[in-house]
């Protein structure tokens, strides 16, 4: 399986630090937030990855991840995103590489505490439909929420004002090839994104979206509070976690 870690967007939401950086490469206490995600995928045994990103800062993801040797990858791929047409559209942008297998796509915003080695290896066994991981939150208005009735996921709205569940869509999803039949018969949301959650819940749809619950923590990091809170959670993990003993081989 090959995946994508999309880390586009102009962050908005941390100015003033995004006028001059990309929001992926500010720091999560010890290094910077693309290593998290990057590091779930080679641990999970991705080997084969592409980095989408934009933007006027997109030259220094190549001058920080270089070839991924400091990851333990022979190489790395890079795709560029004109624009800001949403995470879905930076998704569309991965056809070419995935040629026609299925992917793991992570945000390049997104902390897991825990391996995701269990539910990607489940979609690997049986690569069909889609995969979304959900998290148990107390603020579900900030994310894509999932409504789960008879143990499937019945619908998924985006930032829902009265959300119907506490099951947030982390930023951590699964598709087999049709994805990007999908994305091509997008339409831009209010906010002019493709969105993601018009891409799952056709897979809703479908009758073949799957999903998993994470117990352990999970952080999205593209707001000051929750750029604060990571951090507090990573510094709080140091030697428990599995990006514990990552930072000393990055930095070297
Ligand atoms: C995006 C998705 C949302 C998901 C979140 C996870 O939100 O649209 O469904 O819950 O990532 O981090 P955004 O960061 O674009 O507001």
């Amino acid at each position: 399986m090959k995946g994508v870690l999309l880390a586009g967007g102009l962050g908005t939401r941390l100015l003033p630090m995004t006028r001059v950086t990309n929001k992926h490469l500010l720091p999560v206490y010890d290094r910077p937030m693309i290593y998290f995600p990057l590091q779930q995928l080679v641990h999970a045994g991705i080997r084969d990855i592409l980095v989408v990103t934009g933007g006027d800062h997109a030259g220094d993801f190549l001058k920080l991840l270089r070839n991924g040797h400091d990851f333990g990858l022979e190489h790395l791929g890079y795709a560029y995103q004109e624009g800001e047409g949403g995470i879905a559209e930076a998704l569309g942008l991965a056809e070419h590489f995935a040629a026609g297998e299925p992917i793991v796509v992570i945000l390049g915003d997104n902390l897991f505490q825990d391996s995701l080695t269990g539910p990607i290896q489940r979609f690997r066994d049986d690569p069909h439909g889609a995969m979304i991981l959900l998290k148990e939150v107390h603020d579900p208005e900030r994310f894509g929420v999932a409504t789960v009735e008879g143990g499937r996921v019945t619908r998924i709205v985006e930032k829902p004002t009265a959300p119907e569940s506490n099951l947030a869509v982390t930023g951590c999803y699964l598709y087999d090839h049709r994805v990007f039949d999908v994305v091509r018969g997008l339409e831009p949301s209010g906010r002019g994104e493709l969105e993601i959650t018009d891409v799952n819940n056709r897979y809703v749809e479908w009758g073949t979206l799957k999903h998993h619950v994470v117990t352990g923590w999970w952080a999205d990091a593209g707001t000051v509070p929750s750029l604060h809170r990571a951090t507090g959670l990573v510094a709080a993990d140091r030697g428990n976690s599995v990006l514990a003993d990552f930072g000393s081989k990055a930095a070297g």
